[in-house]
């Protein structure tokens, strides 16, 4: 049986918080640095609108590597399956997610997965609009669609403070743009990817996220089709085959459900059919995921027998 009070994930959430201090939180994006550590909180919401939750569930943080995820859904409906697959391909990397290793090697040169970064950014070089100003707030309004919150935003500060030093993703950018993968200005798509990474929410609105992914793109309250049914099966598949970067083999393995997680320390998770998951824990892992939060998915896993596997 799922999780049934806010009491049990607080004890979850007590024991995940023991590995803590194994990890760093992320420091690249110098104001991610300001983060944290201790922050954990945990919110699982069901498709019948009731929401358990625990831990500092107040908290907002930024999605970083979650938002790939929702800017490939809406890039998909943009343009639909071929002309995306085009240009980024489907297949996980087994590298850290900023490389730029096998975007020179893999013939002909597109990115391989929409999860790493250099797919990110050729997917958020397809998401439609008249200006960057206008594709940035398509995304945002679809992000506050599918959590249900008016109210979400960006932080400004953090979006700041990634343009600024995001260099290697620049790289990545020129490297697609000589292979024609991307064919706007880098320092207009540096603008909409750092604003895109630097929507922020907390735990709860990541779960109503995960939960309409879960439900096959459909908002459960208002019954609203949001993300058409291929549209999501196509992005939960990639949560399992490369949401938590060279470490997909591993969570499927210790958690088997489609997840995605970022540098900020938030994790998204998606049982079809049943739930959402929204966690953040800034500490992080040597391969950049929540080292508690990934605890605290594997707790869960066992104890409420999650993985599809
Ligand atoms: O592009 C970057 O490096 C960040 N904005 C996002 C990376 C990220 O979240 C990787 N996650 N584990």
């Amino acid at each position: 049986m799922l999780c049934q009070s806010n009491d049990e994930l607080q004890l979850l959430v007590n024991q995940a918080r023991e590995v803590i201090h194994d990890g760093n939180v992320a420091d690249y994006i110098p104001a991610l640095a300001k983060a944290e550590q201790e922050k954990l909180s945990v919110a699982l919401f069901y498709p019948d609108g009731r929401l358990y939750s625990a831990g500092d569930t107040n908290e907002n943080f930024t999605l970083q590597s979650i938002s790939k995820v929702l800017a490939l859904a809406l890039a998909l409906i943009d343009h639909g399956e071929e002309y995306v697959f085009q240009r980024v391909g489907k297949e996980p990397t087994g590298d850290p997610f900023n490389s730029i290793a096998k975007l020179e090697t893999n013939k002909p040169s597109k990115p391989l997965n929409p999860m790493i970064n250099a797919g990110a950014l050729a997917v958020t070089h397809m998401i439609k609009g008249e200006s960057v100003e206008h594709r940035f707030e398509r995304l945002i309004e679809f992000i506050r669609c599918l959590s249900s919150n008016e109210t979400i935003s960006y932080n400004e500060e953090i979006a700041k403070s990634e343009y600024d030093t995001a260099d290697l993703n620049r790289a990545l950018a020129f490297f697609m743009k000589q292979h024609d993968v991307i064919t706007e200005d880098i320092e207009g798509l540096m603008d909409l990817y750092t604003k895109q990474c630097a929507i922020e929410m907390n735990c709860n609105d990541l779960a109503r996220i995960g939960c309409v992914l879960a439900m096959d793109g459909r908002n459960p309250e208002t019954d609203e089709q949001i993300i058409p049914v291929d549209v999501a099966r196509i992005c939960k598949t990639f949560m399992v085959t490369c949401g938590m970067y060279n470490a997909s083999g591993e969570f499927a393995i210790n958690v088997g459900i489609p997840a995605k997680s970022g540098v900020a320390g938030g994790i998204m998770g998606s049982i079809p059919k049943k739930c959402g998951i929204g966690i953040f824990g800034p500490s992080l892992d040597d391969k950049g995921n929540s080292i508690a939060g990934i605890r605290l998915l594997e707790m869960m896993s066992r104890q409420y027998s999650l993985s599809m596997f």
